[in-house]
């Protein structure tokens, strides 16, 4: 369990305005690492922006600067969104940066030295927004197969990398490790493709057609090909070339986490470009589904965005984040839409957590002066909840690590309705009219302690809205988040504080004026 956790997220291009389904993946992989750092492992998140390639060479062209510049300018739009929804990664790369460049060059040279990059002539369809080549049967209705834009012919003597000499070996390496592509639906879909013979990979793109890129070490004439490039990218910030033992101990225990259409990049063409360079694989890629929005997946062309941060700022960002997590059953597609999010909002968030903590605090402050009772004797009823609590917390991670996050917080959840219960069940209010003071004490103190664990299993989540909880309970979180995971650490005496909803109730609002549809 306290193996390192190494997590990355697709590199996105940078002269993208981050839109949900950018957020989603950051997010996934923000939640995933502070799960991570609670259960006290070595954590390393990264995330970064892909930068070299025709679309940034185009867009910088028009407005009259360098690619360089366009980069620098528009990568601050990722950093900012990511520091807005709270996402905490431990490095940012950037693929022009000099670490990067000199893994990519590194990397080529060996494989052109071992003759497994070699001079050929390419003919087939390039998707210029994509940046990806396809072959006449990949094209759908004459177009780019995953955009749906058009492709254009082209023809001319290219590097390849010898990905076919790899086919047997990623098919054998894939039915050796069940876990290595997730889910097992993406499992199949790879497997599948890889049933059909496996051409080599086309690795460059002459520098007279584009010149923003590294280009090759043995001939500067070609620029690499930017998925090549950009592959790199999570064996260079995991210390390759500069961290030996870093890289050792983190390298082979790397989650990748895609979306489904960049599923075959990541599970085909990187085993066998690691597997080339005599690197080990990654633990595990995963692929998790769309954010549908509309009827259709979400996308700039397409016009369906969701603006993360226009709806972080109307429902928090803390509950934005639970319910991306909440709502989507990872590996399937997800609808988006703003209904589901404020029902959400309302029922989990408002209602269940907001009111206990209100109970909690409201009735500590009538019956003890606001100060954490002492608890009593225990009674079967407050032990039950103590157990309860208690099992929550190996299951929680259990299921995290399964990348069941919506079980997960649905646990979490059910929990919360539990102390609801429990507080209906022992009455404090009752056992004070009959003048057992004690026994209110221990039933708050038992609901307090519970809901304080819940807290801790939402934080990761939720961290900004679960510190304010905590400091409500009059509990202060230890250095190391993970030593207050055990029963009976809120100090009797401590002050509580009501203070406004948690969640503040959105039941007089209408839905913010946020539309699908608006350009971004
Ligand atoms: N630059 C490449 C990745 C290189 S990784 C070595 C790239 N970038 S991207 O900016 O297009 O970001 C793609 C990521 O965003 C993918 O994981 C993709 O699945 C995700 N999403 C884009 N739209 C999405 C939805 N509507 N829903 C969920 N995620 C989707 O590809």
């Amino acid at each position: 369990m306290n193996e390192p956790f190494y997590v990355t997220t697709p590199i996105y291009y940078v002269n993208d305005v981050p839109h949900l389904g950018h957020a989603y993946t950051t997010l996934l992989a923000d939640v995933l690492a502070r799960y991570a750092r609670l259960q006290g492992r070595e954590t390393f998140f990264l995330t970064g922006s892909d930068e070299h390639g025709q679309k940034v060479q185009e867009a910088a062209a028009r407005r009259g600067v360098s690619p360089q510049t366009h980069a620098d300018e528009t990568v601050v739009r990722f950093k900012e969104a990511w520091q807005g929804l709270h996402i905490a990664y431990d490095d940012f790369i950037r693929t022009t940066e000099p670490r990067h460049v000199r893994v990519v060059e590194t990397v080529l040279q060996r494989l052109w030295e071992q003759g497994d990059i070699y001079l050929g002539q390419y003919e087939g369809w390039y998707c210029v927004p994509d940046e990806r080549f396809w072959t006449e049967k990949d094209l759908l209705n004459g177009a780019c197969p995953d955009c749906g834009r058009p492709v254009e012919r082209i023809a001319e003597p290219n590097y390849f990398f010898r990905m076919s000499a790899y086919q047997e070996w990623l098919v054998e390496y894939i039915q050796q490790h069940p876990t290595f592509i997730r889910p097992d639906s993406r499992r199949n879909q790879v497997l599948g493709f890889l049933r059909q013979p496996l051409g080599d990979l086309c690795i460059s793109r002459p520098a007279s057609r584009l010149s923003w890129g590294i280009p090759l070490p043995f001939d500067a004439s070609y620029i690499t090909y930017v998925w090549f490039d950009a592959l790199l990218n999570y064996i260079t910030a995991a210390g390759y070339l500069t961290d030996a033992p870093r890289f050792n101990r983190l390298w082979p225990r790397a989650l990748h986490l895609v979306g489904k259409d960049i599923l075959i990049t990541h599970a085909v063409y990187w085993p066998t470009m690691l597997q080339a360079a005599g690197l080990p694989q990654p633990r595990a890629i995963f692929a998790h589904g769309w954010w549908i929005a509309g009827g259709a997946k979400m996308s700039k062309s397409l016009g369906n965005v969701v603006r993360p941060l226009a709806l972080a700022e109307v429902y928090g960002v803390d509950a934005f984040r639970y319910f991306l997590m909440r709502d989507m059953v990872l590996g399937r597609d997800a609808d988006f839409s703003e209904e589901n999010l404020a029902r959400r909002y309302q029922a989990d968030l408002a209602h269940d957590l907001g009111n206990l903590l209100h109970r909690v605090t409201s009735m500590t402050e009538r019956y003890f002066e606001g100060r954490v009772p002492r608890p009593g004797e225990l009674e079967a009823r407050d032990r039950e909840l103590q157990e309860r609590t208690l099992a929550l917390i190996p299951q929680v991670f259990d299921q995290v690590d399964c990348l069941a996050l919506n079980e997960a917080l649905a646990a979490v959840m059910d929990l919360v309705g539990g102390v609801n219960g429990y507080l209906e069940q022992s009455a404090p209010w009752r056992q004070a009219k009959a003048g057992r003071l004690d026994r209110v004490a221990t039933s708050l103190y038992t609901a307090a302690e519970a809901l304080r664990l819940a807290a801790i299993l939402l934080s990761p989540v939720m961290p900004e809205r679960m510190a304010e909880l905590w400091q409500r309970l009059g509990w202060q979180p230890p250095a190391a988040l993970q030593d207050g995971l055990t029963w009976g650490l809120l100090p009797p005496g401590a002050l509580v504080t009501i203070g406004d909803p948690l969640f503040p109730s959105q039941d007089n609002h209408t839905l913010s004026s946020f539309r699908f549809g608006q350009r971004v």
